[in-house]
């Protein structure tokens, strides 16, 4: 994949940040009375505690939820700014938190129940006793037979499968660190990320259920290690998770002498154990990586302890998890809110969590709150998403199930506020109190939400900073734009947090310049107030002083929650010998949030066709992977192109999405926008597509979409 070597590039803006934004104030409500009897913070004394002039000192309450080897000398070191460093001096290991220090009083509790997909298989409980013996015998697995120790880098290409937690908290404990890979990811993108992070050893399964079938996974190691070999990486051992021990459920072979199937290897370390390293609070904990403006994946790299007492904090207190919860966070361990959110702070506070390996909506819409009732949820952890194919395969479908939840989350993208209602008066049947979360990769745990005893919930809205964040909104000269001007701008953070990303992993440049580089005010300071961490994301705060979040950038396109850079897309589809071209732009859609829709211009000479087409959604799957695939591939005589040569893609934005297009005068060839128009809005209606008028805030993204090349 070609980095940009562009520096500008770098630099998402917002350029007509003083846009006036105008959306209906929606009213607040009230957290439920029982909710507030039994919440975690339930005295708005703590906003106090963790207001601006008890900055840092405020999140060593946050570290104090942990069990520390060495106690921190310093809370916050600023001396390499924007390189901030939490609780140096101190030590800690975070598996031995997650997992060792439960033991005593609750180790014959449930620390996860594993619900397969397939409905006739039984639900598995994995005690924290069993989760240690587990995770044990898996940490000397690496130790001994793959020869990991503290500071290597494994990846994990692992589906919603028990032995991932279990993989992650081997590696915590040997400090070692993991880089999972989302398991929709093709080989190709794993292989690139193996590369980046220079791991000699994958973690991987056969295969696992998918909407009702056992989908080949282990085909996609040899892919990844292809992709890692041209690169330069080489991979010594591939470790096969069996999905049906003994029952291998892939196509592709195993290669002798690099491929093992760890049920065949882990009977000879049965109750091996291994001492949890003492890890310095600084240790990186974790690789995860992400998309931005240009090609290559970012590899964000989380500390052990600041990550890990921010995730437990913030676990704690918005989402109110008690150990004797019973916990569901629907979303997939691969991305970062399965690490924060499923993994690493649910079991620093002891509670029991769920796993799904499916499908939510398979084999109906009723599963989820099937799933609900059997095993007693009372927090509920998803995103919008999912809540709008629930809500449109089973509006009513709630009311059938005996469950009741406490709290529920959204996650991952703006929700519409009557989509929010549904999810609140059905799903959370008018008891449960929501917080929505708004934050990022990047920032390891939330940056924008409620106390939710505290504060009242807005629907569409997140809420004001998480206990501790200084959110503000800059205009593109960093003026301050005031709560309550109507205005939008770029949401940055004024301080620095425990859980923020430490860098990118071997491009420390680049980790200054896409995130602090913008608003910073002194290069040489060694003030944190000069460094506003920059989000990535447009926003408005309301005079109650509540944040609505529009959107990325950067040049991202959510679907579905998940961050695709449109740079991955259209270098995906450049891999395609007949594409001369290729401009990947958001399409509104009413499940998904955005779809993606491609636009190539084929070499000279070349006609249109089907196999075009194919070709091009092929690369995308190859390259990125099935959650990449374009809802619509536009083949096209040329794109629109400024004099010097740039695609217009919010020309084609707008096109996409039935919207002004706005002036086209500047173009180089203007008549290609008619030209373009007519087939691609021709073949949409034709398709039974029924256009809508945008929003406001809908008709401005798409109509600065690419603005940040
Ligand atoms: C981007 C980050 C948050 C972890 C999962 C996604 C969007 C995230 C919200 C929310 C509106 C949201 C932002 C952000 N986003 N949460 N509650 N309301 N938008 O992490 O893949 O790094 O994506 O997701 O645009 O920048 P990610």
């Amino acid at each position: 994949m070609a980095d940009s070597t562009d520096p500008q590039s770098q630099q998402p803006q917002l350029s007509e940040a003083q846009i006036a934004v105008h959306w209906r104030e929606e009213n607040t409500l009230p957290p439920p009375p029982p909710f507030i009897a039994q919440a975690n913070a339930a005295e708005a004394e703590i906003i106090e505690r963790f207001s601006e002039a008890h900055f840092p000192d405020c999140f060593t309450e946050y570290a104090d939820l942990l069990t520390w080897d060495r106690r921190w000398d310093q809370v916050l070191d600023t001396s390499n700014p924007p390189f901030w460093k939490w609780f140096t001096g101190g030590r800690l290991n975070a598996c031995f938190n997650c997992v060792d220090r439960h033991l005593a009083t609750s180790g014959n509790k449930a620390a996860f129940i594993w619900v397969p997909e397939p409905e006739d298989q039984l639900t598995q409980v994995i005690t924290y006793q069993e989760l240690y013996r587990r995770v044990n015998e898996f940490a000397v697995l690496l130790e001994d037979f793959c020869g990991l120790k503290a500071g290597d880098r494994v990846t994990f290409h692992l589906p919603m499968v028990p032995e991932l937690p279990v993989a992650m908290l081997a590696c915590a404990r040997l400090g070692v660190i993991h880089s999972e890979v989302f398991g929709g990811f093709s080989g190709t993108a794993c292989g690139d990320r193996i590369a980046d992070s220079g791991s000699r050893v994958l973690v991987t399964m056969d295969g696992y259920y998918r909407g009702g079938s056992l989908v080949d996974h282990k085909v996609k190691a040899d892919e990844a290690l292809l992709a890692a070999e041209k690169h330069g990486q080489e991979v010594d051992k591939v470790l096969v998770f069996r999905r049906r021990p003994g029952q291998y459920a892939s196509a592709s072979p195993m290669v002798e002498g690099r491929d093992f199937f760890v049920d065949e290897l882990l009977p000879q370390y049965r109750g091996r154990t291994v001492k949890p390293v003492s890890m310095p609070a600084e240790a990186p904990l974790f690789l995860m990586y992400t998309s931005g403006t240009t090609g290559r994946p970012k590899g964000c790299q989380h500390s052990t302890g600041g990550y890990l007492a921010y995730v437990a904090g913030t676990a704690k207190y918005h989402l109110d998890i008690h150990p004797e919860d019973t916990y569901w966070c629907a979303a997939d361990i691969g991305w970062i809110t399965g690490h924060s959110y499923i993994v690493y702070g649910p079991l620093a506070l002891g509670t029991t969590s769920v796993l799904y390996e499916g499908v939510p909506t398979y084999p109906d819409p009723g599963r989820c709150w099937r799933i609900a009732e059997r095993l007693g949820v009372n927090i509920f952890h998803t995103a919008p998403t999912t809540i709008r194919m629930l809500r449109k395969l089973g509006p009513e479908e709630p009311r059938r199930y005996d469950y009741r939840f406490k709290l529920m989350t959204t996650v991952g993208e703006p929700i519409e506020p009557e989509v929010w209602r549904w999810y609140h008066d059905e799903v959370g049947k008018g008891e449960a109190v929501i917080v929505d979360t708004w934050w990022m990769t990047e920032t390891g745990g939330f940056l924008g939400t409620t106390l939710p005893a505290l504060q009242p919930m807005k629907p569409g809205s997140c809420g004001p900073g998480a206990l501790g964040i200084l959110p503000v909104i800059y205009d593109e000269d960093g003026n301050t734009v005031e709560a309550g001007s109507g205005k939008a701008g770029n949401i940055c953070i004024r301080n620095p947090w425990p859980g923020v990303l430490q860098t990118v992993w071997g491009q420390p440049e680049r980790f200054v310049d896409i995130y602090y580089a913008k608003y910073n005010r002194n290069r040489d300071s060694k003030d944190w107030h000069d460094w506003p961490f920059l989000c990535g994301d447009g926003a408005v705060q309301a005079a109650d002083g509540y944040f609505r979040i529009l959107g990325r950038i950067d040049d991202v396109i959510n679907v579905a929650g998940h961050r695709l850079g449109t740079k991955e897309l259209e270098s995906a589809a450049l891999t395609v010998p007949e594409v001369a071209e290729a401009a990947a732009v958001p399409a509104i859609d009413e499940v998904r949030g955005r779809a993606v829709e491609m636009y190539v211009a084929l070499q000279p000479g070349l006609a249109a066709s089907e196999e075009i087409r194919h070709s091009v959604a092929a690369a995308i799957e190859r390259e990125i992977g099935k959650i990449a695939r374009p809802a619509h591939i536009w083949i096209v005589p040329d794109m629109p192109k400024t004099r010097s040569g740039k695609i217009m893609r919010r020309v084609i934005a707008g096109i996409s999405n039935f919207a002004d297009v706005g002036d086209t005068s500047t173009l180089a060839n203007p008549e290609i926008v008619d030209d373009i128009r007519h087939r691609v809005q021709s073949d949409k209606i034709a398709a039974g597509h029924v256009p809508r008028v945008l929003t406001p805030e809908e008709t401005q993204e798409i109509q600065e979409f690419g603005k940040a090349e």
